[in-house]
């Protein structure tokens, strides 16, 4: 039936192009065919039925062309599942079954530093987006980690940009694999959800083209992603969804991206400059609207309409935008495949595990981890995050799970009958920060009767589980106030710790706490992140020792606020709308190691079950390019896998210089006394940095050092080398 379907919008473009396309059935049309194709379309449109092309419909969908049997293009949230279904109202749609598959978010997946685990995640997302109709999802979220005050750190990547693209790129290849779009966001410099909408961001070309626009390039030229997603925020005054240079010179001409840029849900605010800027699509809702919104009064309809046919914007202006979408779909509703998706199997809930296995990252561990679960008698499992879910949370990226195990089930399941496991809440979730001295008072008591406690705290995404009209802290539209733990957590840890000296802290979360309080005195510390529907399990398996740890840091872990970059040299949030980004490149460890400001916990840090040695590092130099090599072993008692981590150093600059930037990294499996041999080169772009007086990427010949290591910290082996 959707066979045939498809075979019937097919032919209808065909027809009515006078056959100038000639095609045979059942073979996919490419390159020149489908720009043909797509050309004979377009002649055949009138002006407003282009029109209606261009702006929202319903909150997640916009207009074919009926006539034509060009289909309504579909979209759907987003980067960690595909999204509930949402009415006119963006209320959830009852009696459907749109349950999903949920994957751990953003930062559990970029701390796996698997890119094949990146491409694994983005089948699955494709799969079920494609299974439920959608021809868009709205992901991945690529935004660079500049504070860890940011609402929205979650659904990102972490704080650099090789690793943000190589994550980037491997999921944007498994969606569009499956027949659907990736819509990489937010373009560009949303880097904090206060005022998100009215606040300008100002910062230097060297900064942008070295950090914060690297990951959608790669998304671009190595991905081949579909679909982009213009920003809420401004850059250097102009609203970015609408920006003649970040669109139009940036994106468009010089990255060479085809594909269709579509607003944020209500981010374009003129209709000039969104019709000449290269916005194309423009999606949102008029929440002021409500319940019935008038998309004719979207600023690229009827106004739209009126500057076309006066004359003021240029018809191959709006063209552009119809070959864009229909790019789009020709590789999508319109591609003559036969892809349908497949939702809620038990691979793709496995797809979860081991992403979450593989991101869960051991911090610290003072000879606790893992506990051995046949002699163990009892433990103690405390905090509400231990029995909180957060699938529903966050903002657009939630999820009606399929099922979410929290910690507390799958510390359970592992432990099986031989283990005696109590749980109490230890703190309430409060607006006001209360301490509950009841319910600590309450934890203290079980902590002392039990062997071990686990303490799971950290940060939360949504006080309901079902619904996140009333969400807080790790969110969308929101930033964190600060680092501080809330409801009192800190004073509950302390006091666990001083009843039960084998407490062990699980942190879940998209980002740092200030962990000063109980950070010498916790045995084990281990940072969760929001691990997904399979979270619980993969947790009590670290915990319990059946998998052995490989997680690492995709961001630094300052010791407090005030050592972190973008809060000392530079402005967080901004001040009267404006934010300076005087901390200009050196976001992250390219700051805390160049300014020798020591943090907490590193980035690429991670720790292991096992022990790994680096030797045999060799640099060989072949023009501008280098061939690195290593190898790795395992040296300890348990099989595990190493992040081995290649930094480069540009020993003499004219300009300043990070002491380390991350240019390449490669997850190897070792069994108990196997080595492996790594390889890698790295090319002129790993030596490089952007000239802004010469608005070019330069590699300034001299010394170069390639340190390898196990984090930004943990370097192993270092070499240097004349190119
Ligand atoms: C978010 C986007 C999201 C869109 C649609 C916006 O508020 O910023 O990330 O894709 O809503 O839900």
């Amino acid at each position: 039936m959707k066979n045939r379907f498809i075979l019937l919008l097919f032919a209808i473009p065909f027809l009515a192009c006078n056959n100038q396309v000639k095609e045979k059935k059942g073979k996919i049309m490419e390159g020149a065919n489908v720009e043909a194709t797509i050309d004979s379309l377009i002649n055949l449109m009138t002006v407003e039925e282009k029109i209606e092309m261009i702006h929202a419909k319903s909150p997640f969908v916009s207009s074919g062309v009926k006539r034509l049997g060009i289909p309504d293009l579909i979209m759907s949230d987003g980067p960690y599942g595909v999204r509930l279904e949402q009415g006119d109202d963006y209320a959830p749609k009852p009696n459907v079954d749109d349950e999903a598959t949920y994957l751990p978010k953003g930062l559990t997946l970029a701390s796996t530093w698997n890119a094949e685990l990146g491409y694994e995640f983005g089948k699955v997302l494709g799969s079920e987006a494609k299974e439920r109709g959608k021809n868009i999802i709205l992901g991945p979220g690529v935004n660079i980690t500049r504070s860890p005050l940011n609402g929205r750190n979650f659904e990102y990547l972490g704080e650099d940009p090789y690793l943000s693209s190589i994550m980037a790129v491997g999921y944007i290849k498994g969606v569009q694999d499956q027949g659907v779009a990736a819509c990489v966001k937010h373009y560009l410099a949303n880097n904090q959800e206060f005022h998100r909408t009215t606040v300008n961001v100002l910062m230097s070309e060297r900064a942008l083209r070295e950090i914060y626009l690297p990951a959608f390039k790669a998304a671009v030229q190595d991905g081949k992603v579909l679909a982009v997603m213009g920003s809420y925020n401004k850059f250097r005054g102009q609203y970015c969804t609408h920006n003649q240079y970040l669109i139009n010179d940036v994106l468009k001409k010089e990255i060479g991206f085809n594909g269709l840029l579509v607003s944020d849900w209500g981010a374009v605010h003129n209709s000039r400059e969104a019709m000449l800027n290269g916005t194309d699509l423009e999606m949102g809702t008029d929440i002021s609207m409500m319940p019935k919104p008038d998309y004719n009064k979207f600023f690229m309809a009827d106004s739209a309409l009126a500057l076309v046919k006066n004359g003021e914007i240029p018809l191959s202006v709006l063209d552009d935008k119809i070959r864009r979408i229909l790019r789009v779909m020709f590789k999508t509703s319109m591609a003559n495949n036969n892809k349908t998706g497949e939702r809620n199997t038990k691979e793709h809930q496995q797809t979860a595990l081991k992403i979450a296995e593989e991101g869960i990252v051991l911090l610290k561990n003072d000879n606790i981890l893992p506990l051995n679960m046949e002699s163990v008698k009892s433990i103690a499992v405390i905090g509400d995050n231990a029995t909180h879910k957060h699938s529903m949370g966050g903002g657009s990226s939630q999820i009606k799970a399929k099922y979410e195990i929290t910690p507390l089930e799958g510390l359970k399941t592992v432990c099986g009958n031989n283990v005696k496991i109590s749980y109490a809440a230890g703190y309430k979730l409060s607006k006001n920060n209360e301490i509950d001295e009841k319910l600590i008072a309450e934890a203290v008591k079980l902590a002392k009767s039990s062997e071990i406690a686990i303490v799971v705290g950290g940060w939360i995404q949504n006080w309901s589980v079902s619904t996140w009209s009333d969400n807080v802290l790790d969110s969308e539209d929101t930033d964190k106030p600060n680092m501080n733990m809330p409801f009192g957590q800190d004073k509950l840890i302390q006091e666990v710790i001083k009843a039960n000296p084998n407490t062990i802290v699980v942190l879940i979360g998209g980002g740092p706490v200030d962990m000063n309080l109980w950070v010498n005195q916790a045995k084990g510390i281990i940072q969760a992140w929001y691990p997904g529907m399979e979270g619980g399990n993969a947790l009590a398996n670290i915990i319990s020792g059946k998998i052995n740890p490989s997680g690492k840091l995709p961001m630094t872990f300052p010791k407090k606020l005030e050592d972190c970059p973008a809060h000392k040299l530079g402005e967080f949030p901004g001040k009267n709308d404006v934010v300076n980004y005087f901390d200009d490149i050196f976001v992250g460890y390219r700051y805390y190691d160049t300014y020798k400001v020591a943090p907490q916990f590193s980035f690429g840090h991670g720790l292991s079950y096992t022990s790994f040695e680096y030797s045999d590092l060799k640099l060989v130099a072949d023009g501008k390019n280098v061939k690195v090599s290593f190898s790795v072993k395992n040296t300890g008692k348990k099989e595990g896998a190493e992040v081995t981590q290649v930094y480069v150093n540009d020993v003499e600059a004219s300009v300043k210089r990070p002491e380390k930037e991350l240019k390449g990294f490669s997850k190897v499996f070792l069994a108990v006394g196997e080595s492996k041999k790594v390889e890698m080169v790295l090319n002129e772009s790993a030596f490089s940095f952007y000239d802004e007086t010469k608005k070019s990427w330069v590699m300034e010949p001299g010394e170069f050092k390639i340190m390898v290591g196990s984090s930004s910290s943990d370097i192993r082996q270092t070499k240097s080398i004349k190119l």
